[in-house]
């Protein structure tokens, strides 16, 4: 059990909270590690039917905890971060996930693994990965394109400016929009709904909705993992970093 991932199990419905608000939920090497947990466990248990995963406070999360990454950079495919990704990739049932606030780096890329994405209408993406010296992860690289055609993949990945709930819906990044105050009520009517449909069902339809792609999918977190775990490295990762950590203790 972790402070900075909550979970509660009702209905069938295992709902996952990032909740560290004070630093907009960013993620941290423990909450990798927790949030890869609960989902490793939630996969093996027949009680739980679907997964609901939000942010607490009003926010989803801004990402990777700039200060973690400098203090424990992940330096290849067993770190905690892309332990994460991969239980996500490879989970087996419904994902819901219900978005608010800022939704940055990895809190944007990881949508592309969830299978039904609610979105407030003020929430802010943002892939900022190359503003910060690094590239595309969360197999955003393979994905993005995909879902949202090369032109708009591009932009948002290369130029990494936030964008809104509306770009998000056209890029393909989520289902639906809605106002901040039915968000979490909708999200979980949802997730009820997928708990509701038959559990062996819904899992067959995922592997076939994924399934074609999963490999392609595993090739290219390790392909973008190797890339950022250099770019980290790099005198533009540090000193994007270094900016970013003066500001805070400003
Ligand atoms: N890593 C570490 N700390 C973070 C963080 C991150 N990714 N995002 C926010 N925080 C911290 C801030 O340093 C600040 O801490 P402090 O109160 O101790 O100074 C606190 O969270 C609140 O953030 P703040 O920037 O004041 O909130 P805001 O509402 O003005 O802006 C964001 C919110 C998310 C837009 C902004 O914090 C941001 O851009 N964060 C960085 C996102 C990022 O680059 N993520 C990495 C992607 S790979």
């Amino acid at each position: 059990m972790s402070d900075t991932i909550l979970t509660q199990r009702a209905e069938g419905i295992l709902t996952l909270t990032l909740n560290r608000p004070e630093k907009k939920n960013a993620f941290t090497h423990d909450m990798y590690e927790a949030a890869t947990q609960a989902l490793q466990q939630a996969d093996a248990d027949g009680d739980v039917r679907v997964v609901l995963l939000k942010g607490a406070g009003g926010i989803f999360t801004a990402g990777n905890d700039i200060g973690d990454f400098l203090e424990h950079p992940p330096t290849g495919e067993d770190s905690a971060v892309f332990q994460f990704l991969r239980a996500l990739v490879r989970f087996s049932k419904p994902v819901v996930a219900a978005v608010e606030g800022p939704a940055v780096g990895i809190g944007t890329t990881m949508l592309l693994h969830c299978d039904y994405v609610l979105a407030g209408e003020k929430t802010r993406f943002h892939m900022p990965f190359v503003n910060l010296g690094l590239c595309a992860e969360g197999a955003s690289s393979l994905l993005l394109p995909r879902v949202a055609g090369l032109a708009l993949a591009s932009e948002l990945l290369m130029l990494g400016e936030p964008f809104d709930a509306a770009t998000a819906l056209r890029a393909g990044l989520i289902n639906k929009v809605l106002p901040e105050a039915t968000l979490h009520e909708t999200a979980l009517e949802r997730a009820r709904a997928f708990a509701a449909r038959p559990a062996e069902a819904l899992r067959v339809t995922k592997r076939l909705v994924r399934g074609p792609i999963r490999a392609e999918v595993e090739e290219a977190l390790k392909r973008e993992g190797a890339e950022f775990v250099q770019r980290l490295q790099s005198d533009e990762a540090r000193e994007a970093f270094m900016s970013f950590m003066s500001r805070a203790r400003k």
